[in-house]
C-alpha cells in the first residue's frame, strides 16, 4: 500500500496537492489523516505516554489529563526566530524579522528536505472560528508532533468535517511544521524532539506558514498566533478587520442587559484572568462571561457596529499564579481533560506550580523531572508553564460565545510598576490609537530581559503583527472613522492592574476586583457618571467607583493609584518619542498631532 493512503472520506484536491508534496519534501515513515474523533485523541494520547512525553496524571484526582516536560530549551515562542517574508521589506515595517521570500524558501526546502524521516506525518485539518461561520478561515497544519494533533483537538475544530468546508479554490492556509529531527532506523526517540534550529516562517502573500525546530506553544500549534494573527492581520488589512491578541468578554447587569468588551493585554498579562473574572460579592447580580482569552477577530457587522469574534476553541494559558482565589473559573476549567505542560508533578500524581496553594508541596518532581523541595532553590513548574483545555471546561463560558457580538468598550492595559493610572477612558478613538501604540509592559522573571524594563509593545501585538505597524497604525485610523461616520465608535480605555508604591507592593488589588474598574467604564458607556478631566483622558472620581460595604480602598490610596506624576511623565513621553521614532522616520500626522496635545496637557501639570 502506498504511504499516501488517502481515507475514503472527500479530500479536497488542493489538501491531496500539498500532502504529495509536504510527503516527497519532508519523507515521513507513514502519513496519519487526523479525523479529530475521541478514539484517535485516546490512542495517540496512550502512544504519548508509550513514548514518554506525556505522564498520565491520577484519574482520581485529574481525570484523563496528562503532563509533557518540553525540553529544557523549547519553552516558549521564539521572537528572534519569527519571520515575516512578504516581497518588499517596506511591507513587514520596522517592528518585524523580514526576510526574502524567495531566498527563505530556499533555506526551509533544504530544513525540510527529509526531516521527518522514521516519523508519521499528521495531517490536521482546523478551522479558526465556528465552522460554517462567515468569519471563519481553514487551515491545514502537516505536522509530525502527535503532542501537536492532540492540542490542536482542544485549541481549534478539528477534523475530517473541515474537508467540506475547503473548495478546490484551495481556501486553506498550509500549515507545515516539523520538530526537526528525523530518526534513523531503529533510533530511539526522545521524549520531546526539537531542534536547535529554529524557524517560524510566514508568507502573508502565498498565505503560508512554515515552522521548524520547536514543538512548544505558539511556536508550533500553527492555528494561534502564525494563522490567527500574524496571517490573519494581513487578510483583515486587506478585507477591511481586524486580527487582535484580545480577550472577548461579557457582563450582565442585575437587570439583565449586557455589554461586551474587547481587551488587549501583552503576553502574560492577566487576558486568561479578566476574561474569566468572578464579581465581588457586593456585584450581587452581575455576571461576567468569557468569549475568549487570547485572540479577537473584530469586523463591521450588517448594523455598522464593532463586533468581535473568537477564532479559537480553548484555551492555552500560564499556569503560575492561578489559583482557587485569583482564577476560581479557570481552577474549575482544569479539573478535567487537560494537557499540562512543564508543571510540576506531586507525590500523589497530581499537578502544582508556583502559586496554586498558599503553601508548597514538601516535595515534588519539577518540570525538569528532578526531585524538588521548597528550598532547593529552583522553580518546581517554568514560568511559561501551560495548560491545554476546550472552551467547554469553563464554567464561565458566554452562552454566545461562538458568534459575533458587538463591543461596546476596547481595554488596553500593560504591566506598569509606575506612571500609568488604573483606568482612563481616552478622548477619542484616535487618542485610544495612540495609547495603544505607546502601550508598554515591564519586563517580568517570566519574560525575557531585565526586569523592570519597559517594552513597547504596541497594541500587545508586537511579536504577532504580520505587516507593517505603520499601515496597521492607518488601518485602526480608518476603522474609527467608518465608525464615527456610523455613530458606532466603541469607547477606549486603558488600565493598569499593575502600580505599585514606594514599597513594591500592588497598590490595586487586581483579579475579581478589577469588576470595579468594569463598572466604571460601563457608567461612561451609559452616560452615569461624569468622571473628571485629566491630561490622559476621563478618569473615575473616588466616589464614582462601587467600593464595596468595606470600601476596599481609602481615597488616599485611591489618588496614589490615579495620580499622573509630572517626572514620571517628562521621562514617559520622552520614551514615547524614541520609540515613535523607531516605529517610523516619518509618523503620520494623526499620531505625531496626539504627542503634541498629550505634550502640551502633560506641560500644563506644572
Ligand atoms: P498570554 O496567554 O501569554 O497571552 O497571557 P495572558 O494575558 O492571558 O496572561 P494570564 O491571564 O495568564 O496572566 C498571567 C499573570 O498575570 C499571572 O502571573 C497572574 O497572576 C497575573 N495577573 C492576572 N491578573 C492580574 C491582576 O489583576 N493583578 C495582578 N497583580 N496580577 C494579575
Ligand atoms: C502568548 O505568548 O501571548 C501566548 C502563548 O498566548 S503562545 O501561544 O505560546 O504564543
Ligand atoms: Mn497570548
Amino acid at each position: 500500500m502506498s504511504p499516501l493512503n488517502f481515507p475514503s472520506y472527500p479530500i479536497p484536491q488542493g489538501v491531496r496537492q500539498w500532502v504529495e508534496k509536504i510527503y516527497h519534501l519532508c519523507q515521513p515513515q507513514r502519513i496519519h489523516w487526523c479525523d479529530g474523533s475521541q478514539a484517535e485523541f485516546d490512542f495517540l494520547s496512550a502512544q504519548l505516554v508509550q513514548s514518554g512525553t506525556f505522564i498520565p496524571l491520577n484519574p482520581d484526582k485529574r481525570p484523563n489529563s496528562y503532563l509533557a516536560r518540553s525540553h529544557p530549551s523549547d519553552v516558549a515562542r521564539v521572537e528572534d526566530r519569527t519571520f515575516i517574508c512578504c516581497e518588499h521589506p517596506e511591507d513587514g515595517g520596522s517592528t518585524n524579522n523580514w526576510f526574502h521570500p524567495v531566498e527563505m524558501q530556499k533555506i526551509l526546502d533544504q530544513l525540510f528536505h527529509g526531516c521527518m524521516q522514521g516519523r508519521t506525518l499528521y495531517v490536521i485539518p482546523f478551522a479558526m472560528g465556528p465552522l460554517g461561520s462567515p468569519y471563519t478561515r481553514y487551515g491545514v497544519e502537516f505536522s509530525d508532533s502527535p503532542y501537536v494533533v492532540v492540542n490542536m483537538k482542544y485549541m481549534t475544530r478539528m477534523g475530517q468535517e473541515v474537508y467540506a468546508y475547503l473548495t478546490d479554490a484551495t481556501d486553506f492556509v498550509p500549515c507545515i511544521h516539523s520538530v526537526g529531527v528525523p530518526l534513523a532506523e531503529g533510533e530511539k526517540d526522545t521524549p520531546w524532539p526539537c531542534n536547535d534550529t529554529k524557524y517560524i516562517v510566514h508568507f502573508p502573500e502565498k498565505k503560508q506558514i512554515w515552522s521548524y525546530g520547536s514543538g512548544y506553544g505558539g511556536n508550533a500549534l500553527l492555528g494561534k498566533k502564525c494563522f490567527a494573527l500574524r496571517i490573519a492581520s494581513t487578510l483583515g488589512r486587506k478585507e477591511g478587520w481586524l486580527a487582535e491578541h484580545m480577550l472577548i468578554l461579557g457582563v450582565t447587569s442585575p437587570e439583565g442587559k449586557k455589554y461586551h468588551f474587547a481587551g488587549a493585554f501583552p503576553s502574560a498579562c492577566g487576558k486568561t484572568n479578566f476574561s474569566m473574572l468572578v464579581p465581588p460579592s457586593d456585584f450581587a447580580g452581575w455576571k461576567i462571561t468569557t468569549l475568549g482569552d487570547d485572540i479577537a477577530w473584530l469586523y463591521i457587522d450588517a448594523q455598522g457596529r464593532l463586533s468581535a469574534i473568537n477564532p479559537e476553541a480553548g484555551y492555552f494559558g500560564v499556569a503560575p499564579g492561578t489559583n482557587q482565589s485569583t482564577n476560581p473559573n479557570c481552577m474549575l476549567s482544569l479539573r478535567e481533560n487537560v494537557i499540562f505542560t512543564n508543571v510540576a508533578l506531586t507525590t500523589e500524581g497530581d499537578v502544582w506550580w508556583e502559586g496554586m496553594s498558599p503553601t508548597p508541596p514538601k516535595e515534588c518532581i519539577d518540570w525538569q523531572g528532578n526531585p524538588w523541595t521548597p528550598d532547593c532553590g529552583r522553580k518546581a513548574a517554568h514560568p511559561n508553564a501551560r495548560f491545554t483545555v476546550a472552551a467547554g471546561n469553563n464554567p464561565s463560558l458566554d452562552e454566545q460565545w461562538e458568534q459575533a457580538v458587538p463591543i461596546d468598550g476596547i481595554i488596553f492595559g500593560g504591566r506598569r510598576s509606575t506612571t500609568i493610572p488604573l483606568v482612563t477612558q481616552t478622548l477619542s478613538w484616535n487618542e485610544g490609537v495612540y495609547w495603544a501604540l505607546t502601550m508598554g509592559s515591564e519586563t517580568t522573571a517570566a519574560a525575557m530581559g531585565t526586569p523592570g524594563i519597559v517594552r513597547r509593545d504596541p497594541f500587545a501585538m508586537l511579536p504577532f503583527l504580520g505587516y507593517n505597524i505603520k499601515d496597521y497604525l492607518q488601518h485602526w485610523l480608518a476603522i474609527g472613522q467608518i465608525l464615527a461616520s456610523k455613530q458606532t465608535q466603541p469607547l477606549i480605555f486603558g488600565v493598569n492592574w499593575f502600580r505599585r508604591d514606594e514599597k513594591g507592593q500592588f497598590l490595586w488589588p487586581g483579579f475579581s476586583e478589577n469588576m470595579r474598574a468594569i463598572k466604571w467604564m460601563i457608567d461612561r458607556i451609559d452616560h452615569q457618571v461624569e468622571g473628571q478631566l485629566t491630561p490622559l483622558g476621563v478618569s473615575p472620581k473616588y466616589s464614582e467607583i462601587q467600593w464595596g460595604a468595606q470600601a476596599l480602598l481609602s481615597a488616599n490610596v485611591f489618588e496614589n493609584l490615579m495620580a499622573i506624576n509630572k517626572a514620571e511623565w517628562d521621562q514617559e513621553l520622552d520614551l514615547h518619542k524614541t520609540f515613535l521614532k523607531q516605529i517610523s522616520s516619518s509618523p503620520l500626522p494623526t499620531i505625531s498631532g496626539i504627542f503634541t496635545q498629550l505634550e502640551e496637557r502633560l506641560g500644563a501639570l506644572g
